[in-house]
């Protein structure tokens, strides 16, 4: 996809995985909304893109994906300050099993459903959208089984990104919506997010040695 002068909204992208994503996108000539619960973050990062790509690439709106009434400003204002219709979005933020399964699971899939069923809405070609693309997040987590008991929270819920992903993905939906919904699974990254996750699971995630289940 010839992603220049399309405008994408990120979702957790302060740091981590997505600000490396915002950093390709500007890279490739697109206009990015900056978009985080961790405020401080956030606007860091947006001011460090707003020197490197410019002030008119790219904005940053607090968003906790939590929230609906968050989600519905991130997407409104975004289209307010850059006056355009979002083209791409990006369902990221994401956390790990640490701070209870509960959280893991509103976060990393729940919210990942809410998000996707208003950004849908607002794309759908039969609804008098102009189509677009969501990109979700999973994991090698959404595909392989889980470490243990503490962490089966996030498999589940990478599992569950997947599974939303390959049925919103079919091109029925596609042809429908003219929306496309696809997700990424990447493996060991070392951010934020295994920072409190233990030194031991953390060389099992690095050296993926759960694919093995002896
Ligand atoms: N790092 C890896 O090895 C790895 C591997 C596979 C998938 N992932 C996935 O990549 C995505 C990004 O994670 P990361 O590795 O960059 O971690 P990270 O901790 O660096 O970034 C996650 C971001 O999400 C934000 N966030 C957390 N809760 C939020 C909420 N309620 N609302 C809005 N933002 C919120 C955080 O503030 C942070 O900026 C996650 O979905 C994660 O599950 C990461």
């Amino acid at each position: 996809m010839d992603v220049k002068g399309k405008l994408a909204i990120i979702t957790g992208s302060g740091m981590g995985l997505g600000k490396a994503f915002a950093t390709k996108l500007l890279e490739a000539g697109a206009m990015v909304c900056i978009s985080d619960l961790d405020e401080t973050t956030g606007l860091q990062t947006t001011t460090e893109f707003s020197e490197k790509f410019g002030k008119d690439k790219v904005h940053f709106i607090k968003c906790n994906v939590l929230q609906k009434d968050d989600i519905v400003n991130l997407y409104e204002s975004c289209e307010k300050h850059f006056g355009k219709t979002v083209d791409i979005f990006c369902n990221n933020a994401g956390i790990n099993h640490v701070r209870g399964w509960r959280l893991c699971m509103d976060i990393d899939i729940m919210a990942v459903m809410e998000c996707t069923e208003y950004v849908m809405d607002k794309m759908d070609k039969s609804k008098g959208g102009k189509g677009g693309l969501i990109v979700n997040t999973a994991s090698l987590a959404g595909i392989l089984f889980g470490l243990d008991k503490e962490s089966a929270c996030y498999v589940v819920a990478k599992h569950g990104v997947v599974a939303l992903t390959r049925t919103l993905g079919r091109s029925k939906n596609l042809k429908t919506t003219g929306v496309k919904v696809q997700c990424i699974c990447p493996a060991y990254a070392d951010t934020n997010i295994l920072a409190d996750i233990g030194d031991k699971a953390k060389k099992e995630v690095e050296k993926k040695i759960w694919t093995d289940d002896a």
